[in-house]
C-alpha cells in the first residue's frame, strides 16, 4: 500500500523571495549582487522540497510590475535568469525536476523565450517536483486570463455560458493541474501578497519572516514548516468539526 502523505508536509509551497537588495545594501554593494547571491537560496529551497517531499514549490522569480526598476536592474535579472537556465536545467532535470516558467513569457526577448521553452520540453517528463517559475506573472493577469480562456471555451460551445462558474475558471489558470497552495512564504519583512498567485492564495496559509532572501537556508525553510505543521486548517468548519473529521 502507498504510504498516506503527510498532511503537516504541505503539497505546494510559493515563495516571494524578497529581499535581495537590501542583503546587497548591507554589505555596500550593487542591489544586482544580491539576485546572485538569490540563487544560491534558490538552490536550497529546491532541493528542501525534494528532501521533504513536496509536490510543487512555484518561486515569484519577476513580476508583471518589475520591469519598472531602473533599465540596468531589469537587464541583470535577465542575463541572471538566462545563465541560471543554461547552469542548472542538466541537473534539475538529473534529479526529475519538472521546470515551468508561468507568466507572459511573450514580453521576453527570443533568446531567453526560447532557453525557457527549451527547459520546460526537456523536463516535461519529470516527476520529483514541479518548479514553477513566475516570470512577468501577476495574480490579476493569471485571473483575467483564465476568464478569457473559459468565456472562449463556453463560445465555442464546449459548455454554456451560464455553466462558467469558479471551477471551469480554476481550470484555465496557471497552475490548475498541480495541488492546491498549502503554504505561502514571503521574506524580507513586508507583510504583502504583491499581486502573486491572488487566486491560489484562497485557503493557503500564510507566512512571513525577516530573513532576507539570499539568507534562506535549509533550517529557515524547516522553521517555516514547523510553523505549517502547528496550523488548524478549517476551510470554513469549525475546529470541533475538524477535529471529529
Ligand atoms: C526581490 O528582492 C527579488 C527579485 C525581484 C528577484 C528574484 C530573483 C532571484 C532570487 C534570482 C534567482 C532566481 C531564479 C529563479 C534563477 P528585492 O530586489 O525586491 O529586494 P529588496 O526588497 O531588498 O530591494
Amino acid at each position: 500500500m502507498a504510504a498516506k502523505p503527510d498532511a503537516r508536509v504541505p503539497r505546494h509551497i510559493a515563495i516571494v523571495m524578497d529581499g535581495n537588495g537590501r542583503w546587497a545594501k548591507q554589505r555596500l554593494r550593487p542591489r544586482t549582487f544580491g539576485h546572485h547571491a538569490g540563487q544560491k537560496a534558490v538552490r536550497e529551497a529546491v532541493e528542501f522540497c525534494l528532501r521533504r517531499g513536496v509536490a510543487s514549490l512555484t518561486l515569484f522569480a519577476f513580476s508583471s510590475e518589475n520591469w519598472a526598476r531602473p533599465e540596468g536592474e531589469v537587464s541583470a535579472l535577465m542575463e541572471l535568469f538566462l545563465k541560471a537556465i543554461d547552469r542548472e536545467v542538466a541537473e534539475l532535470d538529473g534529479n526529475g525536476v519538472r521546470i515551468r516558467f508561468v507568466g507572459d513569457l511573450d514580453a521576453f526577448a527570443p533568446a531567453l523565450r526560447q532557453r525557457m521553452l527549451g527547459a520546460m520540453d526537456r523536463t516535461a517528463g519529470n516527476t520529483a517536483l514541479n518548479l514553477n517559475v513566475a516570470v512577468n506573472y501577476g495574480g490579476r493577469w493569471d485571473i483575467a486570463r483564465a476568464a478569457r480562456l473559459a468565456a472562449e471555451a463556453a463560445a465555442r460551445g464546449e459548455f454554456p455560458l451560464a455553466d462558467l462558474d469558479e471551477q471551469r475558471v480554476q481550470a484555465y489558470t496557471c497552475l490548475a493541474d498541480q495541488p492546491p497552495l498549502d503554504l505561502f512564504i514571503r521574506t524580507g519583512g513586508e507583510r504583502r501578497v504583491s499581486n502573486f498567485l491572488l487566486w491560489q492564495l484562497a485557503y493557503a496559509e500564510l507566512y512571513f519572516t525577516d530573513t532576507l532572501w539570499p539568507d534562506v537556508d535549509q533550517a529557515s525553510l524547516d522553521e517555516a514548516l514547523e510553523d505549517y505543521a502547528r496550523r488548524e486548517r478549517r476551510y470554513g468548519r469549525t475546529g470541533e468539526q475538524v477535529a471529529t473529521g
